[in-house]
Protein backbone atom coordinates (compact mmCIF):
# COMPACT_ATOMS: atom_id res chain seq x y z
CA UNK A 1 0.00 0.00 0.00
CA UNK A 2 1.30 3.49 -0.76
CA UNK A 3 1.61 5.83 1.45
CA UNK A 4 -1.68 7.69 -0.68
CA UNK A 5 -3.65 4.82 0.26
CA UNK A 6 -2.64 4.62 3.42
CA UNK A 7 -3.24 8.10 4.21
CA UNK A 8 -6.79 7.54 2.46
CA UNK A 9 -7.92 4.38 4.39
CA UNK A 10 -6.51 6.29 7.78
CA UNK A 11 -8.61 9.68 7.02
CA UNK A 12 -11.65 6.67 6.05
CA UNK A 13 -11.21 5.62 9.18
CA UNK A 14 -11.38 8.84 11.32
CA UNK A 15 -14.23 10.04 9.43
CA UNK A 16 -15.96 7.18 10.39
CA UNK A 17 -14.88 7.63 14.16
CA UNK A 18 -16.34 10.95 14.27
CA UNK A 19 -19.44 9.85 12.32
CA UNK A 20 -21.76 8.22 14.82
CA UNK A 21 -24.24 7.29 12.26
CA UNK A 22 -21.73 6.20 9.56
CA UNK A 23 -23.61 3.52 7.70
CA UNK A 24 -21.53 0.67 7.11
CA UNK A 25 -19.99 0.67 10.38
CA UNK A 26 -23.79 0.87 11.90
CA UNK A 27 -24.47 -2.33 9.66
CA UNK A 28 -21.39 -4.45 10.81
CA UNK A 29 -21.65 -3.55 14.75
CA UNK A 30 -25.76 -4.34 13.94
CA UNK A 31 -25.12 -7.27 12.53
CA UNK A 32 -22.88 -8.03 15.62
CA UNK A 33 -25.33 -7.23 18.09
CA UNK A 34 -28.09 -9.20 16.92
CA UNK A 35 -25.78 -11.93 16.43
CA UNK A 36 -24.90 -11.58 20.26
CA UNK A 37 -28.52 -11.47 21.26
CA UNK A 38 -29.31 -14.80 19.24
CA UNK A 39 -26.60 -16.57 21.28
CA UNK A 40 -28.24 -15.16 24.07
CA UNK A 41 -31.69 -16.24 23.89
CA UNK A 42 -30.59 -19.86 22.50
CA UNK A 43 -28.24 -20.49 25.62
CA UNK A 44 -30.02 -18.00 28.03
CA UNK A 45 -30.80 -21.59 30.08
CA UNK A 46 -27.21 -21.62 30.98
CA UNK A 47 -27.23 -18.56 33.58
CA UNK A 48 -29.32 -18.75 36.55
CA UNK A 49 -32.59 -17.14 36.02
CA UNK A 50 -31.95 -14.39 39.12
CA UNK A 51 -28.60 -12.88 39.15
CA UNK A 52 -26.85 -14.22 42.44
CA UNK A 53 -24.19 -11.41 42.96
CA UNK A 54 -23.80 -8.93 45.89
CA UNK A 55 -24.64 -5.11 45.51
CA UNK A 56 -21.97 -3.15 44.57
CA UNK A 57 -20.09 -6.22 42.11
CA UNK A 58 -20.10 -4.02 38.95
CA UNK A 59 -18.00 -1.55 40.59
CA UNK A 60 -15.41 -3.94 41.65
CA UNK A 61 -15.31 -4.90 38.04
CA UNK A 62 -15.40 -1.47 36.03
CA UNK A 63 -13.01 1.72 35.91
CA UNK A 64 -13.73 4.16 37.76
CA UNK A 65 -14.28 6.46 34.59
CA UNK A 66 -14.83 6.99 31.34
CA UNK A 67 -12.19 6.21 28.62
CA UNK A 68 -10.99 9.05 27.32
CA UNK A 69 -10.37 7.03 23.77
CA UNK A 70 -12.63 5.27 22.15
CA UNK A 71 -12.98 1.40 22.26
CA UNK A 72 -13.84 -1.14 19.85
CA UNK A 73 -16.96 -2.90 19.94
CA UNK A 74 -15.80 -6.23 20.47
CA UNK A 75 -14.14 -5.13 23.65
CA UNK A 76 -17.24 -3.91 25.06
CA UNK A 77 -19.13 -6.76 24.25
CA UNK A 78 -16.45 -8.99 25.64
CA UNK A 79 -17.15 -6.80 28.90
CA UNK A 80 -20.73 -6.72 28.38
CA UNK A 81 -20.42 -11.11 28.47
CA UNK A 82 -18.23 -10.98 31.78
CA UNK A 83 -19.23 -8.17 33.85
CA UNK A 84 -23.08 -7.59 32.67
CA UNK A 85 -24.61 -10.54 32.28
CA UNK A 86 -23.50 -12.38 35.64
CA UNK A 87 -25.71 -8.93 37.39
CA UNK A 88 -28.44 -9.85 34.83
CA UNK A 89 -31.65 -11.41 35.79
CA UNK A 90 -33.19 -13.28 33.15
CA UNK A 91 -36.53 -12.10 32.63
CA UNK A 92 -36.68 -13.90 28.90
CA UNK A 93 -35.91 -16.96 30.23
CA UNK A 94 -38.29 -19.90 30.50
CA UNK A 95 -37.29 -20.94 33.71
CA UNK A 96 -38.71 -17.47 34.53
CA UNK A 97 -42.19 -16.87 36.65
CA UNK A 98 -41.30 -14.16 39.05
CA UNK A 99 -43.26 -10.61 39.26
CA UNK A 100 -45.00 -10.67 35.64
CA UNK A 101 -44.32 -11.54 32.18
CA UNK A 102 -42.01 -8.85 30.22
CA UNK A 103 -42.82 -9.95 27.10
CA UNK A 104 -40.52 -9.46 24.27
CA UNK A 105 -41.20 -10.89 20.58
CA UNK A 106 -38.95 -10.43 17.83
CA UNK A 107 -41.77 -7.95 16.27
CA UNK A 108 -42.01 -5.99 19.77
CA UNK A 109 -37.86 -6.03 19.48
CA UNK A 110 -37.50 -4.95 15.95
CA UNK A 111 -40.61 -2.62 16.25
CA UNK A 112 -38.28 -0.82 19.09
CA UNK A 113 -35.30 -1.00 16.58
CA UNK A 114 -37.04 0.63 13.76
CA UNK A 115 -38.59 3.10 16.36
CA UNK A 116 -35.00 3.92 17.66
CA UNK A 117 -32.91 3.95 14.39
CA UNK A 118 -35.49 6.74 13.14
CA UNK A 119 -35.30 7.84 16.33
CA UNK A 120 -38.28 11.03 15.95
CA UNK A 121 -38.82 12.89 18.60
CA UNK A 122 -43.05 12.92 17.79
CA UNK A 123 -43.98 15.53 20.41
CA UNK A 124 -46.62 16.82 18.42
CA UNK A 125 -48.10 15.99 15.23
CA UNK A 126 -46.21 17.92 12.64
CA UNK A 127 -42.90 16.98 14.20
CA UNK A 128 -43.24 13.56 12.46
CA UNK A 129 -46.50 13.00 11.24
CA UNK A 130 -46.42 9.37 10.92
CA UNK A 131 -46.05 8.73 14.41
CA UNK A 132 -48.64 10.48 15.60
CA UNK A 133 -51.22 9.13 12.98
CA UNK A 134 -49.33 5.74 13.41
CA UNK A 135 -50.44 5.60 17.04
CA UNK A 136 -53.68 6.62 16.76
CA UNK A 137 -54.62 4.03 14.30
CA UNK A 138 -52.80 1.07 16.43
CA UNK A 139 -54.70 2.15 19.37
CA UNK A 140 -58.31 2.35 17.33
CA UNK A 141 -57.58 -1.36 16.16
CA UNK A 142 -56.23 -2.35 19.77
CA UNK A 143 -58.94 -1.27 21.39
CA UNK A 144 -61.54 -2.74 18.62
CA UNK A 145 -59.58 -5.95 19.50
CA UNK A 146 -60.69 -5.51 22.95
CA UNK A 147 -64.25 -4.40 22.37
CA UNK A 148 -64.14 -1.14 24.15
CA UNK A 149 -66.55 0.77 23.66
CA UNK A 150 -66.44 3.33 20.71
CA UNK A 151 -66.39 6.22 23.57
CA UNK A 152 -63.19 5.01 24.06
CA UNK A 153 -61.96 5.57 20.18
CA UNK A 154 -61.39 8.17 18.49
CA UNK A 155 -64.08 7.50 15.94
CA UNK A 156 -66.01 7.50 19.03
CA UNK A 157 -64.93 10.89 20.37
CA UNK A 158 -62.34 9.34 22.35
CA UNK A 159 -59.37 7.94 21.92
CA UNK A 160 -56.06 6.54 23.02
CA UNK A 161 -52.31 7.04 23.73
CA UNK A 162 -48.94 5.48 24.31
CA UNK A 163 -47.16 5.95 27.51
CA UNK A 164 -44.20 4.45 28.72
CA UNK A 165 -45.75 3.32 31.71
CA UNK A 166 -49.07 2.53 34.17
CA UNK A 167 -47.82 4.76 36.95
CA UNK A 168 -47.93 7.78 34.16
CA UNK A 169 -51.37 6.88 32.82
CA UNK A 170 -52.94 6.76 36.56
CA UNK A 171 -51.10 10.06 37.18
CA UNK A 172 -51.96 11.79 33.76
CA UNK A 173 -55.73 10.34 34.30
CA UNK A 174 -56.23 11.55 38.40
CA UNK A 175 -54.59 14.85 37.15
CA UNK A 176 -57.56 15.61 34.47
CA UNK A 177 -59.87 14.47 37.02
CA UNK A 178 -58.56 16.70 40.00
CA UNK A 179 -58.52 19.45 37.16
CA UNK A 180 -62.44 18.74 36.03
CA UNK A 181 -63.27 19.23 39.57
CA UNK A 182 -60.86 21.87 41.30
CA UNK A 183 -61.70 24.00 37.85
CA UNK A 184 -65.28 23.81 39.18
CA UNK A 185 -65.46 24.47 43.35
CA UNK A 186 -61.75 26.15 42.97
CA UNK A 187 -57.77 25.04 43.43
CA UNK A 188 -58.51 25.62 46.86
CA UNK A 189 -60.24 22.66 47.44
CA UNK A 190 -57.64 20.13 46.34
CA UNK A 191 -57.08 19.56 50.11
CA UNK A 192 -60.79 17.80 50.11
CA UNK A 193 -60.22 15.44 47.21
CA UNK A 194 -60.41 11.87 48.05
CA UNK A 195 -58.83 8.71 46.08
CA UNK A 196 -60.40 5.34 46.50
CA UNK A 197 -58.78 2.12 45.50
CA UNK A 198 -58.64 -1.73 47.05
CA UNK A 199 -55.87 -2.36 49.44
CA UNK A 200 -54.60 -5.17 46.44
CA UNK A 201 -54.52 -1.39 44.19
CA UNK A 202 -50.64 -0.91 43.01
CA UNK A 203 -48.90 1.36 44.99
CA UNK A 204 -49.06 3.27 41.14
CA UNK A 205 -52.16 4.92 42.42
CA UNK A 206 -50.49 6.02 45.77
CA UNK A 207 -47.82 7.49 44.12
CA UNK A 208 -49.79 9.66 41.05
CA UNK A 209 -51.90 10.99 44.43
CA UNK A 210 -48.77 11.42 46.16
CA UNK A 211 -47.64 13.56 43.03
CA UNK A 212 -50.52 14.81 41.93
CA UNK A 213 -51.17 16.77 45.55
CA UNK A 214 -53.71 14.68 47.21
CA UNK A 215 -53.35 14.68 51.22
CA UNK A 216 -52.11 11.65 52.37
CA UNK A 217 -55.37 11.03 54.94
CA UNK A 218 -57.42 11.51 51.79
CA UNK A 219 -56.56 8.42 50.22
CA UNK A 220 -58.54 5.34 50.62
CA UNK A 221 -57.09 1.66 50.45
CA UNK A 222 -60.39 0.14 51.46
CA UNK A 223 -59.63 -3.75 52.82
CA UNK A 224 -60.57 -6.82 50.74
CA UNK A 225 -60.91 -10.26 52.35
CA UNK A 226 -60.44 -14.14 50.85
CA UNK A 227 -64.06 -14.06 51.22
CA UNK A 228 -64.61 -12.23 47.91
CA UNK A 229 -61.05 -13.19 46.79
CA UNK A 230 -59.60 -10.19 47.61
CA UNK A 231 -61.52 -8.00 44.85
CA UNK A 232 -63.00 -4.33 46.17
CA UNK A 233 -66.56 -4.30 47.32
CA UNK A 234 -69.12 -2.10 45.51
CA UNK A 235 -70.62 -1.57 49.45
CA UNK A 236 -67.59 -0.59 51.05
CA UNK A 237 -66.56 1.70 48.42
CA UNK A 238 -70.10 3.55 48.45
CA UNK A 239 -70.31 3.39 52.34
CA UNK A 240 -66.64 5.19 51.96
CA UNK A 241 -67.61 7.57 50.07
CA UNK A 242 -70.61 8.51 52.24
CA UNK A 243 -68.75 8.96 54.85
CA UNK A 244 -65.98 11.23 53.44
CA UNK A 245 -69.06 13.17 51.88
CA UNK A 246 -70.56 13.80 55.24
CA UNK A 247 -67.57 15.43 56.48
CA UNK A 248 -67.50 17.54 53.53
CA UNK A 249 -65.05 15.77 51.68
CA UNK A 250 -65.20 15.62 47.80
CA UNK A 251 -64.83 12.17 46.11
CA UNK A 252 -62.61 12.59 42.85
CA UNK A 253 -61.09 9.34 41.39
CA UNK A 254 -61.22 5.34 41.65
CA UNK A 255 -59.29 3.39 40.36
CA UNK A 256 -60.58 -0.85 40.31
CA UNK A 257 -57.88 -3.46 39.06
CA UNK A 258 -58.55 -5.63 36.27
CA UNK A 259 -56.01 -8.36 37.86
CA UNK A 260 -54.29 -7.30 40.56
CA UNK A 261 -50.40 -7.41 41.52
CA UNK A 262 -50.07 -9.82 44.37
CA UNK A 263 -52.89 -12.61 42.61
CA UNK A 264 -54.56 -11.29 39.27
CA UNK A 265 -57.85 -10.58 41.36
CA UNK A 266 -60.74 -8.63 39.17
CA UNK A 267 -62.45 -6.15 40.96
CA UNK A 268 -65.89 -5.89 39.58
CA UNK A 269 -65.69 -3.16 37.18
CA UNK A 270 -69.13 -2.42 36.99
CA UNK A 271 -70.43 -2.63 40.23
CA UNK A 272 -67.66 0.05 40.88
CA UNK A 273 -68.67 1.84 38.16
CA UNK A 274 -72.38 2.25 38.99
CA UNK A 275 -71.34 3.35 42.65
CA UNK A 276 -68.97 5.72 41.46
CA UNK A 277 -70.86 7.84 39.04
CA UNK A 278 -73.47 8.12 41.09
CA UNK A 279 -71.26 10.42 43.41
CA UNK A 280 -69.59 12.20 40.25
CA UNK A 281 -66.48 10.04 40.86
CA UNK A 282 -63.38 9.28 37.63
CA UNK A 283 -63.25 5.84 36.93
CA UNK A 284 -60.11 4.59 35.90
CA UNK A 285 -59.32 0.75 35.07
CA UNK A 286 -56.05 -0.46 35.91
CA UNK A 287 -55.44 -3.75 33.80
CA UNK A 288 -51.69 -3.28 33.64
CA UNK A 289 -50.97 -7.16 33.56
CA UNK A 290 -54.23 -9.06 32.41
CA UNK A 291 -56.22 -6.41 30.24
CA UNK A 292 -54.31 -8.24 26.96
CA UNK A 293 -56.01 -11.24 27.88
CA UNK A 294 -59.29 -9.86 27.06
CA UNK A 295 -58.85 -9.84 23.43
CA UNK A 296 -59.97 -13.08 23.74
CA UNK A 297 -64.08 -13.61 24.09
CA UNK A 298 -63.89 -16.27 26.93
CA UNK A 299 -61.65 -13.63 29.02
CA UNK A 300 -63.33 -10.42 27.86
CA UNK A 301 -66.39 -10.73 30.57
CA UNK A 302 -63.78 -9.61 32.73
CA UNK A 303 -64.03 -6.05 31.49
CA UNK A 304 -67.65 -6.10 31.35
CA UNK A 305 -68.77 -2.54 32.59
CA UNK A 306 -66.03 -0.46 31.02
CA UNK A 307 -68.73 1.25 29.64
CA UNK A 308 -69.15 3.07 32.93
CA UNK A 309 -65.30 4.33 33.50
CA UNK A 310 -63.56 7.22 32.26
CA UNK A 311 -60.24 5.41 31.81
CA UNK A 312 -58.73 2.41 31.26
CA UNK A 313 -55.31 0.95 30.92
CA UNK A 314 -52.86 -1.70 29.87
CA UNK A 315 -49.21 -2.88 29.62
CA UNK A 316 -48.15 -4.03 26.08
CA UNK A 317 -45.07 -4.97 28.05
CA UNK A 318 -46.33 -7.12 30.50
CA UNK A 319 -48.89 -9.29 28.32
CA UNK A 320 -49.00 -8.32 25.30
CA UNK A 321 -45.61 -9.45 23.19
CA UNK A 322 -44.03 -5.93 23.05
CA UNK A 323 -40.62 -4.83 24.33
CA UNK A 324 -40.69 -2.04 27.56
CA UNK A 325 -42.18 0.45 27.19
CA UNK A 326 -45.52 0.51 26.18
CA UNK A 327 -48.72 1.61 28.51
CA UNK A 328 -51.92 2.11 26.47
CA UNK A 329 -54.37 4.34 28.32
CA UNK A 330 -57.65 4.75 26.16
CA UNK A 331 -59.31 7.47 27.78
CA UNK A 332 -63.35 9.06 27.06
CA UNK A 333 -62.55 12.35 27.38
CA UNK A 334 -59.26 13.35 25.88
CA UNK A 335 -60.05 17.04 26.48
CA UNK A 336 -60.07 16.50 30.12
CA UNK A 337 -56.26 15.08 29.85
CA UNK A 338 -55.56 18.15 27.40
CA UNK A 339 -56.92 20.84 29.74
CA UNK A 340 -55.34 19.25 32.47
CA UNK A 341 -51.43 18.94 30.63
CA UNK A 342 -51.36 20.83 27.37
CA UNK A 343 -49.04 24.23 27.18
CA UNK A 344 -48.89 26.02 24.05
CA UNK A 345 -44.91 27.67 23.99
CA UNK A 346 -44.33 29.86 20.80
CA UNK A 347 -41.39 27.55 19.29
CA UNK A 348 -43.74 24.82 18.72
CA UNK A 349 -47.24 26.85 17.30
CA UNK A 350 -47.63 25.43 14.00
CA UNK A 351 -50.46 25.60 11.36
CA UNK A 352 -51.83 21.98 11.87
CA UNK A 353 -51.90 22.60 15.74
CA UNK A 354 -53.61 25.86 14.70
CA UNK A 355 -56.00 23.98 12.53
CA UNK A 356 -57.18 21.92 15.04
CA UNK A 357 -57.32 18.86 12.73
CA UNK A 358 -54.67 17.07 14.19
CA UNK A 359 -53.78 15.13 17.97
CA UNK A 360 -50.64 16.72 19.50
CA UNK A 361 -49.81 13.74 21.72
CA UNK A 362 -47.44 16.15 24.00
CA UNK A 363 -51.02 17.14 25.57
CA UNK A 364 -51.66 13.64 26.60
CA UNK A 365 -49.05 12.54 28.60
CA UNK A 366 -46.01 14.58 31.00
CA UNK A 367 -43.39 14.10 28.85
CA UNK A 368 -42.98 16.63 25.93
CA UNK A 369 -40.54 14.61 23.79
CA UNK A 370 -42.27 11.45 23.30
CA UNK A 371 -40.74 8.05 21.35
CA UNK A 372 -42.61 6.21 18.44
CA UNK A 373 -43.82 3.51 20.41
CA UNK A 374 -46.57 3.11 17.55
CA UNK A 375 -44.19 1.41 15.46
CA UNK A 376 -43.16 -1.37 17.93
CA UNK A 377 -47.12 -1.98 18.60
CA UNK A 378 -48.26 -1.97 14.94
CA UNK A 379 -45.14 -4.75 14.41
CA UNK A 380 -46.67 -6.59 16.66
CA UNK A 381 -50.46 -6.94 15.91
CA UNK A 382 -49.22 -7.05 12.38
CA UNK A 383 -46.33 -10.11 12.70
CA UNK A 384 -48.19 -12.16 14.70
CA UNK A 385 -51.96 -11.14 13.73
CA UNK A 386 -55.41 -11.06 16.13
CA UNK A 387 -55.59 -15.07 16.44
CA UNK A 388 -51.80 -15.98 17.39
CA UNK A 389 -51.85 -13.20 19.82
CA UNK A 390 -55.57 -15.11 21.49
CA UNK A 391 -53.76 -18.15 20.98
CA UNK A 392 -50.11 -17.28 22.73
CA UNK A 393 -52.47 -15.70 25.99
CA UNK A 394 -54.53 -18.90 25.93
CA UNK A 395 -51.59 -21.27 26.00
CA UNK A 396 -50.05 -19.50 29.06
CA UNK A 397 -53.21 -19.68 30.44
CA UNK A 398 -53.29 -23.42 29.87
CA UNK A 399 -50.00 -23.69 31.01
CA UNK A 400 -50.53 -21.59 34.37
CA UNK A 401 -53.56 -24.20 34.76
CA UNK A 402 -51.54 -26.96 34.49
CA UNK A 403 -49.02 -25.83 36.78
CA UNK A 404 -52.30 -25.48 39.37
CA UNK A 405 -53.40 -28.61 38.76
CA UNK A 406 -49.92 -30.52 39.62
CA UNK A 407 -50.26 -27.96 42.82
CA UNK A 408 -53.61 -29.50 43.17
CA UNK A 409 -52.47 -32.93 43.04
CA UNK A 410 -50.00 -32.39 45.56
CA UNK A 411 -50.95 -32.80 48.98
CA UNK A 412 -48.04 -30.88 50.76
CA UNK A 413 -49.25 -27.56 48.89
CA UNK A 414 -52.28 -25.93 48.49
CA UNK A 415 -53.76 -23.02 45.97
CA UNK A 416 -54.50 -19.91 48.30
CA UNK A 417 -56.64 -18.16 46.28
CA UNK A 418 -58.60 -19.02 42.92
CA UNK A 419 -56.68 -18.28 39.68
CA UNK A 420 -58.13 -16.03 37.34
CA UNK A 421 -55.29 -15.87 34.46
CA UNK A 422 -51.76 -17.11 33.74
CA UNK A 423 -50.90 -16.89 37.73
CA UNK A 424 -50.95 -19.47 40.36
CA UNK A 425 -50.84 -18.34 44.16
CA UNK A 426 -49.77 -21.39 46.41
CA UNK A 427 -47.84 -22.31 49.20
CA UNK A 428 -46.62 -25.37 51.72
CA UNK A 429 -49.78 -25.90 53.84
CA UNK A 430 -49.99 -25.17 57.19
CA UNK A 431 -50.55 -29.25 57.70
CA UNK A 432 -47.41 -30.29 55.49
CA UNK A 433 -45.64 -27.20 57.73
CA UNK A 434 -47.02 -29.04 60.76
CA UNK A 435 -45.96 -32.31 59.67
CA UNK A 436 -42.41 -30.87 59.51
CA UNK A 437 -42.38 -28.38 62.42
CA UNK A 438 -44.96 -29.65 64.54
CA UNK A 439 -46.39 -26.47 64.52
CA UNK A 440 -49.68 -24.95 62.43
CA UNK A 441 -48.81 -21.07 63.09
CA UNK A 442 -49.20 -18.85 59.99
CA UNK A 443 -46.32 -16.95 61.40
CA UNK A 444 -44.42 -19.87 61.38
CA UNK A 445 -46.46 -21.46 58.50
CA UNK A 446 -45.33 -18.04 56.52
CA UNK A 447 -41.66 -18.17 57.80
CA UNK A 448 -41.79 -21.37 56.11
CA UNK A 449 -42.66 -20.40 52.86
CA UNK A 450 -40.68 -17.32 52.57
CA UNK A 451 -36.93 -19.86 53.54
CA UNK A 452 -38.45 -22.24 51.10
CA UNK A 453 -38.72 -19.51 48.04
CA UNK A 454 -35.52 -18.24 48.89
CA UNK A 455 -33.52 -21.06 48.69
CA UNK A 456 -35.44 -22.38 45.47
CA UNK A 457 -34.45 -18.69 43.73
CA UNK A 458 -30.97 -18.98 45.34
CA UNK A 459 -30.60 -22.41 43.10
CA UNK A 460 -30.89 -20.35 40.10
CA UNK A 461 -32.94 -22.86 38.13
CA UNK A 462 -35.92 -20.98 38.45
CA UNK A 463 -37.44 -17.62 39.61
CA UNK A 464 -40.47 -16.91 41.63
CA UNK A 465 -41.86 -14.02 44.08
CA UNK A 466 -44.24 -13.54 46.83
CA UNK A 467 -46.92 -11.70 47.43
CA UNK A 468 -49.06 -11.45 51.22
CA UNK A 469 -53.14 -12.46 50.70
CA UNK A 470 -54.84 -11.24 53.96
CA UNK A 471 -51.61 -12.28 56.16
CA UNK A 472 -50.86 -15.42 53.84
CA UNK A 473 -47.69 -15.40 52.23
CA UNK A 474 -47.61 -16.63 48.63
CA UNK A 475 -45.48 -17.99 46.46
CA UNK A 476 -46.63 -16.39 43.07
CA UNK A 477 -45.79 -18.50 40.08
CA UNK A 478 -46.44 -16.44 37.24
CA UNK A 479 -46.01 -18.03 33.94
CA UNK A 480 -43.95 -16.03 30.94
CA UNK A 481 -44.13 -15.66 27.54
CA UNK A 482 -40.68 -16.95 26.48
CA UNK A 483 -42.41 -19.62 23.95
CA UNK A 484 -42.97 -17.39 21.45
CA UNK A 485 -40.74 -18.03 19.67
CA UNK A 486 -41.89 -21.44 18.67
CA UNK A 487 -45.19 -20.14 17.74
CA UNK A 488 -46.03 -19.79 13.78
C1 LIG B 1 -51.90 -3.95 38.48
C2 LIG B 1 -50.64 -3.15 38.24
N1 LIG B 1 -50.73 -1.82 38.11
C3 LIG B 1 -49.65 -1.05 37.90
C4 LIG B 1 -48.39 -1.62 37.81
C5 LIG B 1 -47.21 -0.72 37.60
O1 LIG B 1 -46.86 -0.74 36.28
P1 LIG B 1 -45.74 0.24 35.68
O2 LIG B 1 -44.43 -0.32 36.13
O3 LIG B 1 -45.96 0.13 34.20
O4 LIG B 1 -46.00 1.61 36.19
C6 LIG B 1 -48.24 -2.99 37.91
C7 LIG B 1 -46.92 -3.60 37.81
O5 LIG B 1 -46.61 -4.66 38.27
C8 LIG B 1 -49.40 -3.78 38.13
O6 LIG B 1 -49.31 -5.11 38.27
Amino acid sequence: MDSLEARHDLKNDSTRMLNPLDPEEFRRQGHMIIDFLADYYKSIEKYPVQSQVEPGYLSTRLPDSAPLEPEPIETIMQDVENHIIPGITHWQSPNYFAYFPASASIAGFLGEMVSTGFNVVGFNWVSSPAATELESIVMDWFGKMLQLPTSFLFLGGGGGVLQGTTCEAILCTLIAARDQVLNRVGRESIVKLVIYGSDQAHSALQKAAQIAGIKPENFRAIPTTKDNAFGLSPDLLESAILSDLVVGLIPLFLCATVGTTSSTTVDPVGLLSNVAKRYGVWVHIDAALAGSACICPEFRHFIDGIEGANSFSLNAHKWFFTNLDCCCLWVKDPNALIKALSTNPEYLRNKATESNQVVDYKDWQVQLSRRFRAMKLWLVLRSYGVVNLQNLIRSHVDMAKHFEGLVGMDKRFEVVVARNFAMVCFRVSPSAVGDCLKSCDEKIVNEFNRDLLVSINGTGRVYMTHGVLGGVYVIRFSVDDSSIASVS
